[in-house]
């Protein structure tokens, strides 16, 4: 049987805009894939590069910030201050060898339930051709030795 990778994807979503945005997609029934696992939080300004790089640790093959549109922010600049902090941590990124294309940050007004869907699914996508992080490889090498109660080689 062929074996489908499946990435797990973690995106950032401030909570005024793109998880409202996320929200509103459920409201109108649109799907968006089981891939994506949502963290709210009050404003992408207060995503730090260590959380970006600590999602990638535990096994994310892919992560994204979801924000408010630029010039838009309840905090004045906290989308602008994600922006720049995303660039630094593609620069770590691609330092310890993962590629820093599996790091993105969109902007998504609330109103903008069906492109966000459409965030997910391209970046899923996205994601899906790139295959597993070595990070998320090793992970599930490691997964597979423990339920088989060996370790792996
Ligand atoms: Fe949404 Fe700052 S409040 S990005």
């Amino acid at each position: 049987m062929e074996n489908i990778f499946e990435p797990m994807i973690v995106a950032f979503c401030c909570q005024w805009c793109s998880y409202a945005a996320a929200d509103l997609a459920g409201s109108m029934r649109l799907e968006y894939p089981p891939n994506v696992r949502i963290i709210r939080i009050p404003c992408t300004g207060r995503v730090d590069a260590l959380h970006l790089l600590h999602a990638f640790e535990k096994g994310a093959d892919g992560v994204f910030i979801s924000g408010c549109l630029i010039g838009d922010c309840h905090f004045l600049n906290g989308n602008v201050r994600a922006t720049k902090r995303v660039a630094h941590a593609k620069e770590i990124l691609e330092k310890i060898g993962i590629d820093p294309e599996r790091l993105q940050i969109y902007y998504n007004s609330s109103a903008m339930g069906p492109q966000f869907v459409q965030t997910c699914i391209d970046f899923t996508e996205k994601i899906k051709n790139l295959g597993a992080s070595t990070i998320s490889s090793m992970l599930n090498v490691q997964n597979e030795g423990e339920c088989h109660g060996g370790k792996t080689e």
